[in-house]
């Protein structure tokens, strides 16, 4: 679905990403892994050409991202950040339609598409005229996740969606996206540095390191075949105090 061919990127401060080959197989769920600075975010905004690449070139269904194209393929992914990015100026329910208004869409396709997302999400229905900062963190990531479906994307980024909210509420939302991407069968690309998270979602991880790609593969083939001292390292660090060892 979508394919990174020699990909690179380089800031000031050093290389952001080096060259990476990567493809992201459809319909699965793929976790970006790893600790802060890695280049999961990079990663990701190159995906959708929201950073370009010094290197290599990104395919999306076998079509380059190009600078011609990039408007109408974002309209194939769905995006969602830490803080959700919504307009604060413009209610949930703007928030959501905005782009399929600016498509212009039909009205009553506009309300159906929107029903059907506030059941999908369980975003209660009366709240959908308030403004982001009358709603709940939680509360905010569903109308963030529902922008993201709007216009019923193939693809769907998620970068540490739920890194802002309370553990409880975080589990609760973590349940809910994990049902929502398995009954629409999107392929989903999901960055995260907590690794129960990356379990809980993952078909695949791909773990990084310092702008590079270290392993790929399920949890499984990480813990028992690590392909570098590192990614053991990283899963102990992780390790939950009460758990005991596997040793
Ligand atoms: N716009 C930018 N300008 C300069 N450096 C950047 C920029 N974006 C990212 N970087 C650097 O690239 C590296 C990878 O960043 P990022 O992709 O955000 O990592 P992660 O999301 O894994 O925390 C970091 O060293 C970061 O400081
Ligand atoms: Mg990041």
């Amino acid at each position: 679905m979508l394919e990174l061919q020699g990909v690179s990127k380089r800031y000031d401060s050093g290389f952001a990403l080096h060259g990476t080959d990567l493809t992201i197989a459809a319909e699965q769920t793929t976790i970006l892994l790893g600790p802060s600075g890695c280049g999961k975010s990079t990663l990701l905004r190159l995906m959708m050409g929201l950073v370009w690449p010094d290197t290599g070139r990104v395919l999306l269904s076998g079509l380059e991202l190009t600078p011609r194209n990039v408007r109408a393929i974002r309209r194939r992914i769905g995006y969602v950040i830490q803080d959700g990015g919504l307009f604060p100026h413009l209610t949930a329910r703007d928030n959501v339609t905005l782009m399929a208004q600016y498509l212009g869409w039909e009205r009553q396709r506009i309300h159906e598409r929107l029903a059907r997302l506030v059941e999908l999400t369980q975003f209660p229905w009366d709240r959908l005229d308030q403004f982001p900062a009358q709603l709940s963190g939680g509360q905010r990531q569903r109308v963030a996740l529902m922008r993201a479906l709007m216009l019923d994307p193939d693809v769907v980024l998620l970068d540490e969606p739920l890194g802002a909210l309370d553990p409880m509420i975080r589990s609760e939302l973590q349940n809910d996206l994990r049902d929502i991407f398995r009954t629409l069968r999107k392929t989903v690309v999901l960055v995260t540095h907590d690794l129960g998270e990356a379990a809980f979602f993952a078909d695949r991880i791909v773990l990084m390191r310092e702008g590079r790609i270290i392993q790929q593969g399920t949890l499984r083939d990480l813990l028992d075949s690590p392909a570098e001292p590192f990614v053991t390292q990283f899963i102990r660090a992780q390790r939950r105090p009460w758990e005991t060892s596997p040793e």
